[in-house]
């Protein structure tokens, strides 16, 4: 067992294939007083077994208030460990622990240390999309949702680095105008889609609005018609008197969406490749076999220093902090 979470990242224990998951699943919850929290890039199944589906603000305000023993969290590493930052005392799970970011992998914490020491008097953003060893040298932790708040609070001539992702980065630096140093990294889903593809399949779908989530590079959020977080992109559909949306980011927001609006059409924005889907390589390792072997074994279980907890929490709780101020 050990063994098997050390190579593959997740029991590799073979299940009875007459068993009904989603049954199992909901047996072990109730005995175990757990909870899943799933993030909207996850496979449709893993969506509709969840207790709570969100984005990453959403889910870190969940794992911060949950009474549940164990959380199991069906996203990727980033967001179980700020899931056990938030709850140290319970038992933090992730279906399987290979389950990276390529955005979190882009801003290693002694490189960030390096070049933040160019510029003493500026203020550390992060994206929550980063390691807890990052958040250790953040001011602030920022999701999507709340990036343009949480700069815009801040006094106009403060200076600011932002990490890891440039393209959240960008946006909000147009958006605001403010002093802002960008560190270089980004999403491998975001930064594949092709402006040239979205373009024909716009003249394809005239009454068609392109929804781009701001992970996305700065020519396609310049065409694009709304701008937001997943829970900003689902909540915008949803109102919107329009019946057709393309959809710029990763394709397992889909699936609320289309449970939202059963009548409305959404159409996954085409890559820059031959591959026909946008699905994130590191959120759709988690499956519901796994999550289940999971629950049942109580492994791979999230495992932090208490020292790396204490401090990755407070630029956490500051972004937790701002959000309920500004109501969010
Ligand atoms: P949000 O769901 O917070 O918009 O984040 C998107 C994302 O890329 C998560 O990995
Ligand atoms: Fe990371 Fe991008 Fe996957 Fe989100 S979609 S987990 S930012 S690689």
């Amino acid at each position: 067992m050990v063994n098997d979470l050390q190579t593959k990242g997740f029991l590799d224990i073979p299940i009875d294939l007459s068993l009904d998951l989603f049954a199992e699943i909901n047996k072990l919850k109730k005995e175990k007083n757990a909870i899943i929290l799933a993030h909207y890039y996850q496979d449709a199944d893993i969506q509709d077994i969840a207790d709570y589906i969100g984005d990453s603000l959403g889910l870190s305000q969940q794992a911060a208030k949950t009474d549940a023993d164990i959380i199991v969290f069906a996203g990727v590493h980033f967001m179980a460990e700020t899931a056990k930052i938030l709850s140290p005392n319970k038992k933090v799970l992730l279906p399987d622990l290979k389950a990276g970011c390529s955005l979190a992998d882009s801003c290693p914490a002694d490189k960030f240390a390096e070049f933040k020491k160019q510029y003493p008097d500026h203020l550390v953003i992060s994206y929550i999309n980063c390691t807890a060893e990052l958040k250790v040298h953040t001011d602030i932790v920022c999701t999507s949702t709340n990036a343009l708040q949480i700069v815009e609070s801040l006094p106009k001539d403060q200076k600011i680095i932002f990490a890891p992702d440039k393209n959240l980065g960008a946006y909000i630096k147009k958006k605001t105008g403010r002093d802002m140093v960008l560190w270089d990294g980004a999403c491998m889903v975001h930064e594949i889609f092709s402006l040239e593809k979205i373009i024909q399949l716009k003249n394809k779908h005239p009454k068609a609005l392109l929804l781009a989530h701001p992970e996305c590079e700065a020519n396609l959020l310049d065409i694009a018609d709304y701008i937001g977080s997943t829970t900003g992109i689902l909540n915008y559909a949803t109102k919107s008197p329009a019946n057709e949306f393309i959809v710029a980011t990763e394709a397992g927001i889909i699936h609320q969406m289309q449970l939202k609006n059963p009548g409305k059409t959404f159409i996954p924005a085409p890559p820059n490749n031959t591959c026909a889907c946008n699905d994130c390589p590191h959120m759709k390792l988690n499956t519901l076999e796994k999550l289940y072997n999971c629950l049942k074994y109580e492994q791979p279980e999230i495992i932090m220093d208490e020292k790396l907890i204490k401090d990755a929490r407070r630029p956490i709780e500051k972004m937790l902090e701002l959000s309920a101020q500004f109501g969010l």
